[in-house]
């Protein structure tokens, strides 16, 4: 059977859920440029007043911290990626944030956090909960190394909706994944104890799902 897609493309959309060597390199490249709109509105909304130590799940190449890291010397910034390859391209694009002790990035698996409990009052998840092997065992993880009072932000540049169910099932099928509703993501939060809030831009289909411990 095949999907259509030629190895070297197939490669591509493989590298987006796991990049991996150059190929991975590219694709992370590519995100910093597509997923700059969707931070830049995830900063608008979220307010960091009362936030110092933000953990990333799934970090990518690292540029929210980047941002985070350029925006405030408040924050004490943790990136955490699955891949080695975003690991590595992570600690070059942080690395002036690293070297002033500020940024660190860990390789590692959302469902088994390295880290002790209580340990963030931030968790963000940009893009990368539908590659999760299990978003509730996930959700548990991120819900523990909170402190109480902390916030997890979960955003995602689609969501399932009748409008968007050409585009999305195109993207689906390429990586493998599927993009939940409002109603399942709220539902998985409250699941995992968070007391949740629900954002959506319908023209964009883009979604921010904020979970409080
Ligand atoms: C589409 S990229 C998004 C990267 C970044 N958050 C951004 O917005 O540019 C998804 C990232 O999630 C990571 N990832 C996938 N599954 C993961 C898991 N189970 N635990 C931790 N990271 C994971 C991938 O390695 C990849 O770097």
């Amino acid at each position: 059977m095949t999907d259509g897609h030629s190895p070297p493309m197939r490669g591509l959309f493989n590298s987006i859920g796991h990049p991996r060597g150059l190929t991975g390199r590219f694709v992370l490249h590519k995100m910093v440029k597509g997923h700059g709109p969707l931070l830049r509105w995830v900063l608008e909304i979220i307010d960091l007043k009362s936030v110092t130590r933000i953990l990333d799940v799934g970090c990518g190449r690292g540029e929210s911290l980047r941002m985070l890291g350029n925006m405030s010397s408040k924050f004490e910034l943790t990136g955490l990626d699955i891949s080695d390859t975003s690991v590595a391209s992570a600690k070059r694009n942080c690395r002036n944030l690293i070297s002033m002790d500020r940024c660190r990035i860990v390789q590692g698996e959302v469902d088994t956090l390295p880290f002790d409990d209580n340990q963030f009052n931030m968790v963000l998840a940009i893009e990368t909960y539908f590659f999760w092997p299990d978003l509730g065992h996930g959700l548990d993880e991120i819900h523990r190394v909170l402190t109480p009072g902390g916030r997890f932000i979960l955003v995602s540049e689609a969501y399932d909706h009748p409008a968007f169910k050409e585009r999305n099932g195109l993207w689906e099928k390429r990586c493998d994944i599927r993009f939940l509703g409002p109603e399942e993501i709220e539902a998985t939060m409250i699941g995992s104890g968070f007391d949740t809030e629900i954002m959506v831009d319908e023209e964009r289909n883009w979604i921010l799902a904020i979970g409080r411990v």
